[in-house]
């Protein structure tokens, strides 16, 4: 994918740690287009990687709307796009990419957003609204004041949005086990927000049929010491990658990642997290078994899928073949 060049065109203060951040082409290149869902990979000038969802109405052509929340535990990539980044300034970008796209067989839509998980949902609304679907979003923060697009979100879902206030307390929130108590037919849930919730989500939609409900994380459900400890595992062995497209076999080594060795091979791999969680490194599995430590695929595309930032070849396994 090639990069896009973005220049920041707006930036506002949505609440007292979410900003919105407008962005438009740098040059005189129509921006591509995309669908309610994507995302786009931010390349900061301090080296990391990060992907925000794109919010407003995916029928605009000119301009892409993400917001982002102020994590001051995080890595430093929305810190640095709070503190630094400014009116003017142009980023690099690859995308749009769509890992939360709309069901579009489903019947009904169940929306739920968590926080700064209102982004890929607002998008949504703005694409359900227009299809004249069946849809409802519930919408989770701690109170009014810190509900990133509370106006746009009213006047987008209308009738068809419920507002959770919880003061911080998640016993006074949404009642989850009520909400997705009994499924219709057709119905599909799509997630959006922090872990915790998550979680919540999960655990109350576990009776949901397969294939019905759908996430995207923001973050990893796992701590930092195992994320580690699944990145190089004591033990694991090396194996070969055959790349199909690329033409060629290379090795990887117990110390590295199937995604490192692309990397020094020159084959470009879309990338993010870093740590399986994020989607983007989505590459095609042709044939061998795999060891999947990401938890973003689901276990049917495991079947044909492989997240090369973290996944390996099963133990024992001594070639996997994948399309790239
Ligand atoms: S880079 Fe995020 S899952 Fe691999």
């Amino acid at each position: 994918m090639t990069p896009l060049k973005l220049m920041v065109v707006e930036i506002a203060q949505l609440t007292p740690s979410i900003k919105k951040f407008v962005f438009a082409a740098a040059n005189d290149d129509a921006l591509p287009g995309w669908e309610a869902g994507a995302h786009l990979v931010f390349e900061l000038p301090n080296g990391l990687h990060n992907a925000y969802s794109l919010a407003n109405d995916p029928a605009e052509r000119g301009r892409y709307v993400t917001a982002i929340l102020r994590e001051a535990g995080g890595k430093g990539g929305s810190i640095y796009m709070h503190d630094d980044i400014k009116v003017g300034d142009v980023l690099k970008v690859t995308g749009p990419q769509n890992n939360f796209p709309i069901e579009a067989a489903a019947k009904k839509h169940l929306l739920i957003a968590g926080g700064i998980g209102i982004t890929p949902l607002l998008a949504m609304g703005y694409r359900l609204r227009e299809m004249k679907a069946d849809y409802h979003l519930h919408y989770c923060s701690k109170t009014a004041a810190e509900t990133a697009f509370i106006d746009e979100v009213k006047a987008v879902f209308g009738a068809h949005v419920t507002f959770h206030h919880d003061g911080g307390d998640p016993s006074k929130g949404i009642n989850l086990k009520e909400v997705l108590k009994s499924p219709d037919a057709g119905q599909n849930l799509y997630f959006c927000g922090p872990v915790g919730l998550l979680n919540a989500v999960r655990d109350a939609s576990s009776h949901w049929p397969e294939g019905t409900v759908h996430f995207e994380l923001f973050g990893s459900t796992r701590s930092a010491a195992e994320i580690a400890a699944l990145a190089h595992e004591a033990g694991d062995d090396t194996f070969e990658v055959e790349c199909v497209k690329s033409g060629i076999t290379v090795s990887v080594p117990p110390n590295k990642s199937i995604m490192q060795v692309l990397w020094e091979h020159n084959i470009e791999v879309l990338y993010a997290c870093e740590e399986g969680w994020c989607g983007n490194c989505k590459v095609g599995l042709i044939s061998g078994k795999v060891d999947h430590r990401d938890e973003y695929l689901s276990e049917k595309e495991r079947e044909s899928a492989i997240q090369v930032c973290i996944s390996r070849a099963a133990p024992g396994e001594k070639k996997i073949v994948l399309d790239i």
